[in-house]
C-alpha cells in the first residue's frame, strides 16, 4: 500500500482534526502518500481531493470541527454517486482509507468496500458514543463537559428563582450525554431513549422533591420517547397543575458540537488515527478501530453499526440514587 485517504463524514466532532492529524503524520512516518477528502463522501464524488503533508496538519490539534470539512451526503447513497467516488479514488491511485465518522458514515463505507473492494477502517467520530466497539467516541468527553457546563450555569439562576428547568442534550438515539452530563450536573432526572419515560412517577417525584428541595433539572435526550425537552415540560406541567411552579426549557443544541477538544477527546482521537493506518497496512479493512479497556481494538463494521451499545446501568442506578 503506497497511498490512502482520509476523509471526515456525518456529524462533526470535536477531536475529528486530532484523528486527522494522526492519520496524515502516521501515514508520512510509515513512508505512505496521504490524500485529505474534502467534505466526506460528497467531496469524494466530486473529486475534491487533496495531497497532505505534515504541515497540513499543524495548528489543528486544539481546535473544534474538521479542517477536512464534513457533510452527510446524499448522492453517495445512490449506485452512481458510489461509481463516480471510485472513479475519483483511483484517479489517484487510493489503495485505502479511513473514515472517521459515526454509524451512517460506517454505513456507507461497508457497501462501498463491498462494491468495489477498496479496504477502509474506520475511527469512532461522533459525539454521540453510540458505537459498539469503543469504550468512548471521539468528541464524546467534549460534549458532555460542554453540556455540564451550560447545567452549572443554568443550575445558578434555577435556584435564585426556586424554577423547574427541563435542559435538552443531543442524542437523537442514545442517552449517553444526557447520562453523563446529567450525573455530572446532579440532575434530579434523566430521559433518554433507551428506557422508558414514566411521567407520572417524575410527577410524583418532583412533587415530593418540593419538601426538600427549591429547584429541579431535568435533563431530556432529544430523542426521548416522550418528545423533546419542551413537549415533555409540557405534558409534566399539566400534570403538577400547581400555578405557582415555574418551568423552563432550554435547549442546547450544537454549542455541543464545537469547542476545543478535551485532552480525552484529543488523545483518543490520535489514537484511533494511528491505529488505523496500522491496520490497513497490516492488512485490515470493513472494520472501526476503537479502544476498549486501554488497548486498541477493531470492530467490523457490521457490528459497531448493528450491535447495540447499551447505557452503563451503574449510571442508571446513580442517577436513582443520588436525585433524592
Ligand atoms: O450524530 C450526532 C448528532 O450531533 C446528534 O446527536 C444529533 O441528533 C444530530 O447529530 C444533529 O445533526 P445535524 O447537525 O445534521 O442537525
Amino acid at each position: 500500500m503506497k497511498k490512502i485517504a482520509v476523509f471526515t463524514s456525518g456529524g462533526d466532532s470535536p477531536g475529528m482534526n486530532a484523528c486527522v492529524r494522526a492519520v496524515v503524520r502516521t501515514a508520512i512516518f510509515k513512508g505512505l502518500e496521504v490524500y485529505g477528502i474534502m467534505r466526506g463522501y460528497e467531496g469524494m464524488i466530486e473529486g475534491d481531493i487533496k495531497r497532505m503533508h505534515s504541515h497540513s496538519v499543524s495548528n489543528i490539534i486544539q481546535r473544534g470541527g474538521t479542517v477536512l470539512k464534513s457533510a452527510r451526503s446524499m448522492e453517495f447513497k445512490t449506485p452512481e454517486g458510489r461509481k463516480k467516488a471510485y472513479d475519483n479514488l483511483m484517479a489517484h491511485d487510493i489503495e485505502g482509507i479511513v473514515a472517521i465518522g459515526g454509524d451512517g458514515t460506517f454505513t456507507g463505507a461497508k457497501i462501498f468496500q463491498a462494491e468495489f473492494g477498496i479496504p477502509t477502517v474506520g475511527c469512532p467520530g461522533t459525539i454521540d458514543n453510540d458505537l459498539y466497539g469503543t469504550d468512548y467516541t471521539i468528541g464524546f468527553d467534549t460534549a458532555v463537559n460542554t453540556a455540564l457546563e451550560a447545567i452549572d450555569k443554568i443550575r445558578d439562576t434555577a435556584a435564585a428563582h426556586d424554577r423547574i428547568f427541563f435542559i435538552e442534550v443531543m442524542g437523537r438515539d442514545a442517552g449517553f450525554i444526557a447520562v453523563e452530563s446529567g450525573i455530572g450536573g446532579g440532575a434530579e432526572f434523566v430521559m433518554v431513549p433507551e428506557t422508558k419515560t414514566d411521567l407520572n412517577m417524575v410527577v410524583k417525584s418532583l412533587k415530593n422533591l418540593r419538601k426538600t428541595k427549591t429547584s429541579s433539572i431535568v435533563v431530556v435526550a432529544e430523542g426521548d420517547e416522550e418528545g423533546n425537552a419542551e413537549t415533555i415540560m409540557q405534558k409534566v406541567k399539566d400534570k403538577i397543575k400547581d400555578e405557582n411552579k415555574d418551568f423552563k426549557v432550554t435547549t442546547l443544541g450544537h454549542i455541543q458540537r464545537g469547542g476545543s477538544p478535551t485532552a480525552r477527546d484529543r488523545v483518543l482521537g490520535s489514537l484511533c488515527g494511528m491505529a488505523a493506518v496500522e491496520g490497513l497496512l497490516a492488512g485490515k479493512k470493513n472494520c472501526m478501530a476503537g479502544v476498549m479497556n486501554h488497548q486498541v481494538v477493531y470492530t467490523p463494521f457490521e457490528d459497531c453499526i448493528g450491535k447495540e451499545k447499551p447505557l452503563n446501568q451503574e449510571h442508571l442506578k446513580l442517577m436513582e440514587i443520588l436525585s433524592i
